[in-house]
């Protein structure tokens, strides 16, 4: 069985992680969306609440599977006995991260791959950070986000807001 993982912090998912994670779970047997922390960004959502988000968004996809690990992205590849991840790229301001990090899990793990998946031209602009600012500030997040996770993420970015406001 060819099994591939997806990693990323999805803080929020959006359509644009969606996008990819169907396109990816057409090539392989299996696909693991992973969510992990990025230490070079202050998360909005707890993992709790991200690993949520994309259980509801991946729930009819049959051979997606949606964990969560507090480690390094190179050990998981190991422990889940994978060969590659997945990654999408926006744009060529993506790849000299995207690069760096693949070389670094490499490194940690000689025997995954990195495969890049262009993202599809309708979600070149979008990020979490875009669907977090306009969220923030009461804007439409509906051609940004899948439908099922409006509210939850909507209510989330309220309330943070307030207790920003009544600082
Ligand atoms: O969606 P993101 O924030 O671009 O995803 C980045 C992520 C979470 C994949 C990356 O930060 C990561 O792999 N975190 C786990 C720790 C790790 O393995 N870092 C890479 C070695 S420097």
């Amino acid at each position: 069985m060819r099994t591939t993982i997806y990693p990323g912090s999805f803080d929020p998912i959006t359509k644009g992680h969606l996008d990819i994670i169907k396109r990816a779970a057409k090539l392989f047997d299996k696909l693991i969306v992973v969510v992990l922390t990025n230490p070079d960004k202050e998360a909005c959502f707890t993992i709790r609440e991200r690993v949520e988000f994309v259980e509801k968004v991946t729930k009819d996809l049959e051979n997606v599977e949606v964990d969560t690990f507090d480690g390094l992205l190179a050990d998981y590849v190991k422990i889940r006995g994978a060969g590659s991840i997945v990654k999408g790229l926006r744009a060529l301001s993506d790849f000299e991260y995207e690069f760096q990090m693949a070389l670094t899990n490499k490194q940690i793990n000689p025997d995954m791959e990195t495969l890049f998946l262009n993202t599809s031209s309708e979600y070149m602009y979008l990020s979490s950070s875009i669907v977090k600012q306009v969220g923030f500030f009461g804007g439409d997040i509906s051609d940004f986000v899948p439908e099922e996770i409006i509210d939850d993420i909507t209510k989330k970015i309220r309330k943070v807001g307030e207790q920003i406001d009544n600082r």
